[in-house]
């Protein structure tokens, strides 16, 4: 089950996953941080050009850590949700400060960074470095509730821990970056929230939430 998953994923991906985005494949762990923050509260449709013109204004972590907050703030005008911005900045000096201007390249130092969870440590860990690491997201929490058939709420500390172990144990050696990438793709493009396209899924054949009925019920939430 586990390896049918983790193996028809990363086929998918290399077969059938047409999704371009400005940031995959990117390497440079301050791009991938960029693009992390803005897509935590935006549509990757709208984050896109907000990207593009904050690495077209500040290229390095060291250029957003000179820029004065006005600035940047301006520049964040749209997006909302400030306390993003404000925090980027500071993790922006702290990464000077504490860093001598080299992005930290272990998950629990990413993590010390303002603003920074494990949601984003996981995935600059596994994108920019390669890091063993398995994101989990609403997309993760998706495909692996509906693929494994499990009813855990995931807002509740019981699933948080039971998906996280799970996701873990799917993570493929040496592979995190790519593997990564496609279950976010593939929650996006056919494991969706509303009408997946169970016809045309390379998992459908595995899947229990298809085979039960589920798919429409799973993920499980605990509160509204
Ligand atoms: N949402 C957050 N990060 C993402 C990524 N790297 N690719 C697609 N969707 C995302």
């Amino acid at each position: 089950m586990k390896q049918f998953f983790t193996s028809a994923l990363l086929e998918w991906n290399r077969e059938d996953n047409t999704r371009s985005m400005p940031w995959k494949g990117e390497k440079d762990p301050y791009r991938i941080w960029l693009s992390e923050i803005i897509l935590q509260q935006t549509r990757v449709e709208q984050g896109w050009a907000y990207y593009e013109k904050f690495i077209q204004t500040y290229p390095t972590v060291q250029q957003l850590a000179a820029a004065p907050e006005e600035e940047v703030f301006r520049l964040w005008q749209g997006l909302g949700y400030y306390a993003r911005c404000k925090n980027m900045l500071a993790a922006a000096r702290q990464i000077v400060s504490q860093y001598h201007g080299h992005f930290p390249n272990t998950y629990e130092a990413i993590q010390s960074l303002k603003g920074i969870g494990p949601y984003t440590s996981a995935a600059i860990a596994s994108f920019a470095f390669n890091l063993p690491h398995a994101v989990l997201d609403g997309n993760v929490f998706r495909v692996l509730s509906r693929f494994f058939d499990i009813d855990t709420p995931i807002d509740s500390t019981a699933g948080k821990k039971q998906f996280a172990a799970l996701a873990a144990e799917l993570l493929p050696h040496g592979a995190s970056a790519v593997y990564n990438q496609s279950i976010m793709d593939f929650g996006a493009v056919v494991c969706k929230p509303q009408q997946p396209a169970c016809k045309t899924c390379p998992l459908a054949r595995k899947c229990k939430a298809l085979h039960l009925g589920l798919t429409g019920v799973l993920p499980v939430k605990e509160k509204k």
